[in-house]
């Protein structure tokens, strides 16, 4: 079973995903600050997980907060909370995490409760979103396995699995093993997923552990794999679902999911509601992190490119909701409009 993060007394403990699959080492991060550049430098990643160490982060550093003031206190959470939402843009998990922390801080703040009282009830609700996003993958792999035809082959794109969550499930990995826990015989494509690999590294590493059959391809396969009858499915993970269900993912899926629809291949986003944004109406409002151009041109030390050469790296992309064939969420399975199923989801 594996839980990418985790709330001790030293600190928050972070599995270091960059050295994955090749080593397990496990980081032990002493202040906020080093929780937000353990999320920059994608020691952790994948939208719920972002949240969850998010949250870990801000009740850290309340946690350490040395003054009697509860309106410097305050101050001091504020600024924390700037601090850990600059970290990325697109996963809307950081911003749901940090609005949380901040909401549960004014609650107790008005029912008047002490500093100390205040820190341990920061680091309860840390720990709560992290419960709740594990049982919302428990249900996404229930809800999201139905949807799965017996002996079919799965495609996904980048890892949206146990590591980039709360941990356990994942929610494309999720929807996976929850199909096979209903006794289906599932086998998995999973692309590299370049530049960073969370394919190849990741959701291969997670996958093998599990004995589900998965096979790896790159990136530019995948359209000759579902040509030859290879895939019955596309289950990808999402980092921001737009109001009208646009869903902004790993850069690649969106040409995952042209090819999915030119071959009339079903293609499911799995994400808890808490990476549904009902603010942002559509994908064009979704900001698309663009990261360092060395993730191109090396890898590792390796240089691949010609020194100088113009490079764009966007690590994101916005799939339109026409090509979405269905949003499991833990509320259920949302079927276009969107903008109506996911609205339902909301007031249930
Ligand atoms: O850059 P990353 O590795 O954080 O990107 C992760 C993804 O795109 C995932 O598919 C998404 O966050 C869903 S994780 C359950």
């Amino acid at each position: 079973m594996i839980i990418p993060v985790q709330w001790s007394d030293e600190g928050v403990k972070m599995l270091d995903q960059r050295l994955l699959p090749t080593e397990e080492k496990w980081l032990t991060l002493k202040t906020y600050a080093e929780v937000a550049d353990g999320i920059r430098d994608m020691v952790v990643r994948g939208a719920p997980a972002i949240g969850v160490s998010a949250a870990y982060g801000i009740a850290l550093g309340v946690k350490q907060f040395v003054g009697t003031n509860i309106d410097d206190l305050e101050d001091e959470l504020d600024y924390i909370c700037e601090v850990t939402g600059k970290t990325r843009p697109t996963a809307v998990n950081l911003f749901w995490a940090i609005d949380r922390m901040k909401r549960t801080f004014a609650k107790a703040k008005a029912d008047g409760k002490s500093i100390g009282e205040i820190k341990q009830i920061m680091i309860t609700d840390a720990k709560a979103i992290h419960e709740e996003d594990i049982e919302s993958q428990r249900l996404i792999a229930q809800f999201g396995g139905e949807l799965i035809e017996n002996d079919s082959t799965v495609l996904t794109h980048c890892n949206a699995g146990a590591l980039a969550t709360g941990g356990v499930w994942g929610t494309a990995l999720g929807v996976i093993r929850g199909a096979v826990n209903q006794g289906k015989n599932v086998s998995v494509i999973a692309d590299e997923t370049r530049p960073y690999l969370q394919g190849a590294r990741l959701t291969a590493w997670e996958l093998l552990q599990d004995d589900i059959p998965v096979t790896l391809i790159t990136d530019n396969m995948s359209g000759h794999m579902m040509k030859k009858g290879r895939v019955q499915a596309v289950v990808v993970g999402s980092d921001r679902i737009a109001a009208n269900g646009d869903v902004a993912n790993k850069i690649g899926t969106y040409m995952v999911a042209v090819l999915a629809k030119r071959h009339g291949i079903p293609f499911y986003v799995a994400a808890p509601l808490s990476t549904v944004d009902m603010n942002c109406p559509t994908g064009d409002e979704i900001p698309i992190e663009e990261r360092d151009i060395r993730e191109i041109t090396h890898v590792k030390d390796i240089q691949l490119a010609p020194e100088g050469i113009e490079v764009n790296n966007y690590a994101f992309d916005v799939t339109p909701n026409e090509l979405v064939d269905a949003i499991i969420t833990e509320k259920g399975v949302a079927r276009k409009p969107y903008s109506e199923s996911l609205r339902k989801m909301f007031e249930e």
